[in-house]
């Protein structure tokens, strides 16, 4: 986000893919350069060792690439039936794609209301929304740790429901399932992942993964990725052409090899806003739940005057942004479902509260002590 002010003594983009193409241009032109000369541009080789390699690192059986997060979405509800009055359960917190994919299907997104101290879906209150009727359930990873996903498997287990884990925000973050730690997206029937290039490990365009560890589910992901087709202009199922661009796994690639280190620079980043920004009163910092082990793909802040703040900061030549500013259920798309406001007065509220500030792993320590500077200055003039 361009400042308008010009007399702001530094500019913080919310986010700014430059830096990190400039510290490594000969990696990323090699490895587009590469594509480029082999000409393999569908499905080509980058696609098949990417696929492996982010499996391995995952620890999951299968990992298949697709277009885009959203593109995984509509695949694995179509797979998994999440269709035809099927009713599943849906944070109302989240990105669009989270509940569009299940309604698009005609499928009946039954929305759930978030845990204030995670911003992940409440499990206790998709439990009272359970009915003969409930298909699945759709845990979505949110900015810094994972849904308690053993409480999801539960759920599941008692109510025989497919799980989809949402986790397109949700690259590297763990939670430990009886005793192992496992990585969001790997724990359920289907993980999804988007690379849209903000994200933890983001491409240079749309791109996303599917991953299980089922046989069966990944054949039926691998057909739907190409129209339904295993032999090629034979048609099993009407499916979707959704394909992992070769150009864009061979920048993933890149990324991947760096990736840990990309989570560690996250956390500095995370642990030097939380020192600095506790001694702000009445700001609420991100909390992390007991056995989880986060990843700063956002730092989000909950804070009084979030509209003036964010005005403030802008003036300063600092990005931000608001994830997210409208809970699905009041989206107008969704009116038919029957909502108003009221409905999920946790969601509501911190829709109203919420600011992202810059988050990523070529962030300098200078500039989050700006940020900080600046949030400070704007409370101290507030009583
Ligand atoms: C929670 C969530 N679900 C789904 C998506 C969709 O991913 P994509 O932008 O790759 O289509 C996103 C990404 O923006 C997301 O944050």
């Amino acid at each position: 986000m361009a400042s308008t002010h010009k007399e702001c003594t530094m500019i913080v983009p919310f986010y700014d893919s430059t830096r990190e193409y400039r510290a490594r241009k000969a990696d990323f032109d090699a490895a587009v350069g590469n594509v480029m000369a082999r000409g393999d541009f569908i499905l080509g080789n980058e696609v098949s060792e990417f696929e492996k390699e982010a499996a391995a690192w995952l620890g999951t059986k299968h990992a298949i690439g697709v277009g885009s997060g959203s593109e995984a979405l509509v695949l694995g509800a179509d797979i998994l039936g999440f269709r035809d009055g099927a009713e599943v359960l849906t944070p109302t917190f989240t990105f669009f794609a989270s509940t569009s994919c299940i309604a698009r299907l005609g499928g009946k997104p039954v929305f759930v209301d978030m845990n204030e101290e995670t911003l992940n879906m409440d499990i206790a209150d998709a439990e009272r929304r359970v009915t003969k009727t409930t298909k699945g359930i759709m845990p979505v990873h949110l900015f810094l740790q994972p849904t308690p996903m053993a409480e999801v498997i539960s759920l599941a287990k008692s109510h025989r429901l497919q799980v989809i884990e949402d986790a397109a925000e949700g690259w590297g973050m763990e939670c430990k399932i009886d005793s192992t730690w496992r990585k969001a997206g790997t724990m359920s029937d289907i993980g999804i992942f988007s690379f849209f290039p903000t994200k933890t490990l983001g491409a240079y365009g749309d791109a996303g993964l599917m991953v299980t560890n089922d046989d069966r589910l990944a054949g039926l992901i691998r057909s739907y990725r190409v129209h339904g087709s295993s032999v090629k202009y034979c048609h099993d199922y009407v499916g979707y052409n959704s394909r992992l661009d070769t150009i864009q796994a061979a920048i993933l690639r890149v990324k991947l090899r760096t990736t840990d280190e990309s989570i560690e620079a996250r956390s500095r980043h995370g642990k030097h806003y939380s020192d600095r920004l506790s001694k702000i009163p009445g700001l609420r910092l991100p909390g992390v739940q007991g056995s989880n082990r986060p990843v700063y793909y956002v730092y989000n802040i909950l804070v009084p005057h979030r509209d003036e703040l964010a005005q403030h900061l802008k003036e300063q030549g600092i990005g931000w942004s608001i994830y997210y500013p409208v809970p699905l259920h009041l989206q107008k798309c969704f009116s038919y479902l029957g909502h108003r406001e009221g409905d999920f007065p946790v969601a509501e509220r911190i829709s109203k509260e919420i600011l992202a500030l810059p988050m990523y792993p070529e962030l300098r320590d200078d500039e989050v002590d700006y940020v900080c500077d600046k949030i400070a200055v704007f409370y101290e003039k507030r009583p």
